[in-house]
Formats: structure tokens, C-alpha cells, sequence
């Protein structure tokens, strides 16, 4: 379905560029056919030496006959820069646009294009960098299940993708986009711990690696609840409980929770 498909991505950034590679990885599109835009001549040159394809700092230019324009400029950008594409993506071919901008609704995009050009808001994370990802899209007033389809074969290439409705965005945004940064935290605080009791910090790390992904991965595979496995852990009078009733002395659950829950309330107020 990507094969025949004219994309632009505006805003070659960490994200722009993890979404670039995913889709030349994924052996659907041909670098002929993809076309990235930066602010910087520098980004711009850097683009075109790592990945082949065409790039400038014309978004305008960039989206003429474009069949699909991923955004992935900062939520403030979105607006100057969909004004700016507006007049050469008008008439009947009409690109499916995908934002990726945190806190920006469709209807945002849909109220500056004036018009029914279909718009997907998508939330990837950064693990997508690695194949590993999260992203959930949800649809715009104008947008078809074949649209949707389109958008899971980009992201698909990245990791998981879901679809929600829009109510649940910001939501995403505080518990998947921002949860890798809140998880490395976390395991750079459990690495600190095995150093203060003697571990060299190399063995600390892959010692918390391995224990955050085994635990992810029992998850998963089990289907069990993680209450339920963490029960599996705790032997009476042992050493996880007396560690685990310290977390819950320093409120760890709900300072985690309140945590994703200002993270969200934060993403809503980033498109205004
Ligand atoms: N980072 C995350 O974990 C994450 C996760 C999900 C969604 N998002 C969303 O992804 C978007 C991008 O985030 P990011 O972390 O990738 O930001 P970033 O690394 O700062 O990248 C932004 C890119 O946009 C380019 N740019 C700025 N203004 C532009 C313009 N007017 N026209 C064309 N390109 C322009 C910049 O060019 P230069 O390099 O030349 O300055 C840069 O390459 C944001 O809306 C964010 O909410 C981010």
C-alpha cells in the first residue's frame, strides 16, 4: 500500500528521523519517494548524508504532490507550519496528513486547512527507534479505515500501534510517550542502589536491564497482573517485602501515577 506513496515528513528531528528509518527499513518505500524538511541547512545536509532521500528547508515545496505528510515539528510550529503547506496541498488529491505533535488535536489542523483533508493524530515513543515502540492513532473528522490502514503500515514498522479515540491522547502522551523517560529514571535510581551496596555500576546496569525487561516480558507472556507477579517475589519476612513496604512508605505508587497524570495534563496544554 506504501509502495506508490509520495511521503514528507516535516521536521527531521529525533522522532522525524526514527520515523524515516523505520519506513526505508521496512523495505515498503524507495528513498526516491520520501522527503524530509528541517529549519537548518545543517539538519538538512546531515538528512541527505544519512539517509539518502531528499531533504530542504522548503516545506512547501516538500509537500507538492505529496500523498502523505507526517508532521513531527514542535507542538508551536504545527500551526505556522500547516498555513505555510495549506496552498499546495488544496485540490483533489488531498495527502493524508499524520501530526505527531503532543497536545495538538486534529480539529486544530482540520480549522486551518478549511477544508476535508483527512488527519490522523498519532503518538509514537522513542523506543520506535529501536523497533520497539508504542504509538496510538486516533482519527480525524475526514478520515477513512483505509487511512488508518496507511498510518499502521508506517508505524507498524516501529513497534505496536493501536488505535484510540482523540479523548484518550493526552493520556497516551503521559503514560507511553513520557513513560520511557519516567522508566530510565527509575532504573537509573535501581542501578544507584546496587552501586551503594558494592556492585561496580557496569554489572549495576546490566543487572537492572535485564530485571526491567525479564519483568516486562512475564508481563506479557504470562498475561498475569503484575500485583499477582510481584506476590511470586515476596517471600515472608523476606528481603522484596521489607524493600517493597520502603517504596510504599516513600508513596511510590502514587507518585508514578500522579506522575503520567500531570504529564498528560501538561500535553494537553502544549497545543494551546
Ligand atoms: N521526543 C519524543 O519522545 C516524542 C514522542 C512522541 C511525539 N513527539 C512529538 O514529536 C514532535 C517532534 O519532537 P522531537 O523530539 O523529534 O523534536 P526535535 O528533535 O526538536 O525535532 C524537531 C525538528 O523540527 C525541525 N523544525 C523546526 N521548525 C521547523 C519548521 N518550521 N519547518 C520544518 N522543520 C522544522 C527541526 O529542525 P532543525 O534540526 O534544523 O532545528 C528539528 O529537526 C513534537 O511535536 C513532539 O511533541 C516527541
Amino acid at each position: 500500500m506504501l509502495e506508490r506513496k509520495k511521503i514528507t515528513i516535516i521536521g527531521a528531528g529525533t522522532m522525524g528521523k526514527i520515523i524515516i528509518s523505520g519506513i526505508l527499513d521496512s523495505g515498503n518505500s524507495q528513498v526516491e519517494s520520501i522527503t524530509a524538511t528541517a529549519r537548518t541547512k545543517q539538519t538538512v545536509n546531515e538528512i541527505k548524508r544519512g539517509f539518502g532521500i531528499n531533504a530542504d528547508t522548503d516545506n512547501a515545496k516538500a509537500c507538492v504532490d505529496a500523498d502523505i505528510i507526517i508532521l513531527a515539528v514542535k507542538p508551536k510550529e504545527i500551526g505556522k507550519v500547516v498555513k505555510t503547506i495549506r496552498n499546495k496541498i488544496s485540490g483533489d488529491k488531498k495527502p493524508l496528513i499524520i501530526s505527531i505533535a503532543a497536545g495538538v488535536s486534529t480539529k486544530y489542523i482540520e480549522d486551518i486547512l478549511e477544508d476535508d483533508t483527512p488527519v490522523i493524530r498519532a503518538m509514537p515513543n522513542t523506543p520506535c527507534c529501536i523497533r520497539n515502540g508504542m504509538t496510538t492513532l486516533c482519527r480525524g473528522s475526514y478520515t477513512t479505515d483505509e487511512h488508518i490502514q496507511l498510518a499502521r503500515i508506517i508505524f507498524e514498522t516501529l513497534g505496536k500501534c493501536i488505535e484510540l479515540d482523540e479523548i484518550h491522547m493526552d493520556a497516551v502522551t503521559g503514560l507511553s510517550a513520557s513513560g520511557p523517560a519516567f522508566i530510565y529514571l527509575i532504573m537509573e535510581s535501581l542501578a544507584d542502589g546496587g552501586v551503594m551496596v558494592g556492585l561496580p555500576r557496569k554489572v549495576a546496569m546490566e543487572l537492572v536491564m535485564q530485571t526491567v525487561m525479564g519483568a516486562a516480558k512475564m508481563m506479557e507472556v504470562t498475561g498475569r497482573h503484575p500485583a499477582s507477579l510481584k506476590d511470586d517475589v515476596t517471600t515472608p519476612a523476606g528481603c522484596t517485602i521489607s524493600g517493597i513496604l520502603t517504596l510504599e512508605d516513600g508513596k511510590i505508587r502514587s507518585v508514578l501515577a500522579r506522575a503520567v497524570q500531570i504529564a498528560a495534563a501538561r500535553a494537553g496544554e502544549l497545543g494551546k
